[in-house]
């Protein structure tokens, strides 16, 4: 007699490999249209699942949890997880993973995408080839600002802060960079000689400001006005981390004002809304949170978050445990 399989929620399109390989291991329920599900309809899938593979759009709160009995847990395909409250996972028994350091160098360059198409304006000279508008060619066309030679600044040094300073090597950079703690040593000499500075140096002396860091209550608004106006009126700011780090309105204003040059923002507050006034400044480039989208990397988180549900259900550690206190309880 074949006995139940385990039921696993697949909260977002996959595809159709993995869902054969997870299919050896546990009953799916898909979502393969790919909506995103409202707070009562995840409840409600969640019920009676072992767990849950999802990605950053699912909340996962103590409203969410003392609604659910008998889950395990929750892998998301993201190395962020600030939509999970970690706290309240461990208290209701549930193992919350993540999908961290196979996307370092794919987010690393598209930083660096960002910040060439901001400090050379390439997206705004595209728009005005596109309309129609080249009629000639002048010593002023479209300047920017050089990369080369110049000082590259990093808010947030983990794992994605180092592998962006690495590439400043090729382009002859000064690397600063600002987080929790100073890294050691041989770190910083490996991330290109990056230089720890106060947050104030930092953003007084980078010409080109990237932030790396992730999301959290006490970042909420780390970069706002008045951060901004600390910045080289010549300066970029760069952010491929998440939305809510920077006050998204300051900025709209510090762009208006010419407070600083550009800006190439992956990620903003309450995507996938974001300030409509975005979209009438010439000096932003705006692009829809891919920042880790090439096939390998996608493809390498999804595997890893499959990993963790995988080994949950066979009674092993999940290699991405987010909340090993879970397992005293
Ligand atoms: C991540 O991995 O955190 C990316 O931002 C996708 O959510």
């Amino acid at each position: 007699m074949k006995t139940s399989m385990p039921k696993l929620l697949v909260a977002r399109a996959m595809f159709p490999d993995v869902l054969a390989q997870l299919s050896n291991f546990f009953e799916l329920e898909l979502n393969q249209e790919d909506r995103i599900f409202s707070q009562s309809e995840l409840a409600e899938r969640l019920q009676g699942k072992f767990g849950m593979i999802c990605t950053s759009s699912a909340k996962v709160d103590q409203d969410l949890l003392s609604k659910l009995s008998g889950v395990k847990i929750i892998s998301t395909i993201a190395v962020g997880y600030d939509n999970f409250d970690l706290h309240a996972c461990t208290q209701h028994g549930v193992m919350a993973t993540n999908s961290p350091d196979v996307l370092n160098e794919t987010t690393a360059d598209f930083a660096w995408a960002l910040m060439m198409a901001t400090a050379r304006r390439v997206t705004e000279a595209e728009h005005f080839l596109r309309a129609g508008l080249w009629t000639k060619w002048s010593v002023d066309f479209f300047v920017g600002a050089d990369l080369h030679g110049s000082c590259l600044g990093i808010l947030g040094m983990g794992r994605i802060g180092q592998a962006i300073a690495r590439r400043a090597s090729g382009f002859g950079m000064e690397v600063i960079y600002h987080n929790r703690s100073q890294l050691s040593e041989e770190k910083e000499l490996a991330a290109h000689h990056a230089r720890y500075v106060d947050k104030q140096t930092l953003l007084r002396h980078a010409d080109h400001l990237i932030l790396a860091l992730p999301y959290s209550p006490e970042v909420h608004h780390i970069i706002g006005a008045i951060e901004l106006a600390q910045m080289k009126p010549s300066a970029t700011l760069i952010n491929i981390a998440r939305g809510g780090i920077v006050d998204d309105a300051a900025l709209i204003q510090a762009l208006r004002n010419g407070q600083i040059a550009g800006a190439g923002l992956d990620v903003f507050e309450n995507e996938p809304r974001f300030h409509a006034d975005f979209l009438g400044l010439k000096n932003v480039v705006l692009t829809p949170h891919i920042a880790s989208a090439t096939e390998r990397t996608r493809r390498a988180m999804v595997n890893r978050a499959v990993k963790n549900v995988i080994s949950a259900v066979r009674g092993e550690l999940p290699p991405d445990l987010l909340n090993p206190e879970v397992l005293e309880i």
